[in-house]
């Protein structure tokens, strides 16, 4: 029986498996990453961890339909991270460098790690944000932010009854403690998040159903960040020019069929 998804904040893109849906977010990423080159000369992404989007990255490297995303024009931010050292087999920077970073032709200056090993890495990811965006108090637009879900539907490092998820006056946040699955985190924050001009969330795998039932049976309601971080996601409020948000989604992911993975 497919899970109703009427419910969920934003767009619900369904495709029938995980190729489709890869190609359906590259052609949505490379539009944001066109329009936002043509409208104010620069693209700012900011990337996930995890293993969901690790081989997307892959094929954004290996299929030669997107060797037109603009590089040279790009930004690369980190949405969430682990405080180890870069080189550690869990730190998100690692793998999106692996994956992809190190195969495109991109300035070192233009990609963004978090600095989880200062003593403020929350000041000092902020004050990158500032110079980067030339913005000093309003909240910088990132054009595409690519985030995914854990099974306890957290999203970046914002799991439920972190402190994290109660941040309103910075842009990231370190996170640790007894609700935060170690090692301790850096995060973007919801304002920051949901000043986003796209927002894209990628599920895949049959084994994240339960987590989305979750989700659109609370949305029925209302949101509830501190139970289920993703619900708190949300750019359209954003002053008179919201952003979108669209959920993209393996089929499987719907239906709660038995993943063969
Ligand atoms: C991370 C993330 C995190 C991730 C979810 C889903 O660094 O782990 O940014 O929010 O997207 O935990 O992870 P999987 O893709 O591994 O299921």
């Amino acid at each position: 029986m497919s899970i109703n998804l009427t419910n969920l904040t934003g767009t619900v893109h369904v495709a029938p498996d995980r190729d489709r849906l890869f190609d359906d977010l590259a052609a949505m990423l490379i539009k944001s990453a066109f329009d936002a080159v043509q409208q104010r000369g620069e693209f700012h992404i900011a990337l996930s961890g995890g293993s969901t989007p690790e081989p997307f990255y892959m094929q954004l490297v290996t299929d030669p339909r997107y060797r037109m995303i603009p590089w040279d024009k790009t930004h690369v931010w980190i949405v969430d991270e682990r405080r180890v050292p870069e080189n550690h087999e869990q730190s998100n920077i690692r793998m999106i460098r692996e994956s992809l970073l190190d195969h495109v032709v991109i300035e070192p200056r233009q990609i963004h790690p978090m600095p989880v090993l200062a003593d403020d890495p929350v000041g000092e990811y902020e004050a990158e944000l500032r110079s980067v965006f030339g913005c000093e108090m309003t909240l910088p637009r990132i054009d595409f932010v690519l985030l995914g879900m854990g099974d306890d539907c957290h999203t970046a490092s914002l799991f439920p009854h972190s402190p994290a998820i109660d941040v309103k006056d910075r842009w990231i946040a370190v996170n640790e403690g007894e609700h935060v699955t170690p090692p301790p985190r850096v995060t973007m924050t919801y304002p920051l998040l949901n000043a986003g001009r796209y927002l894209a969330v990628l599920i895949t795998g049959a084994k994240k159903a339960a987590a989305i039932r979750r989700v659109a049976q609370q949305m029925a309601k209302a949101p509830d960040p501190a139970n289920l971080p993703i619900t708190g996601i949300d750019p359209s409020t954003y002053e008179n020019n919201p952003g979108r948000f669209t959920w993209f989604l393996e089929e499987a992911v719907c239906q709660g069929e038995e993943s063969d993975e």
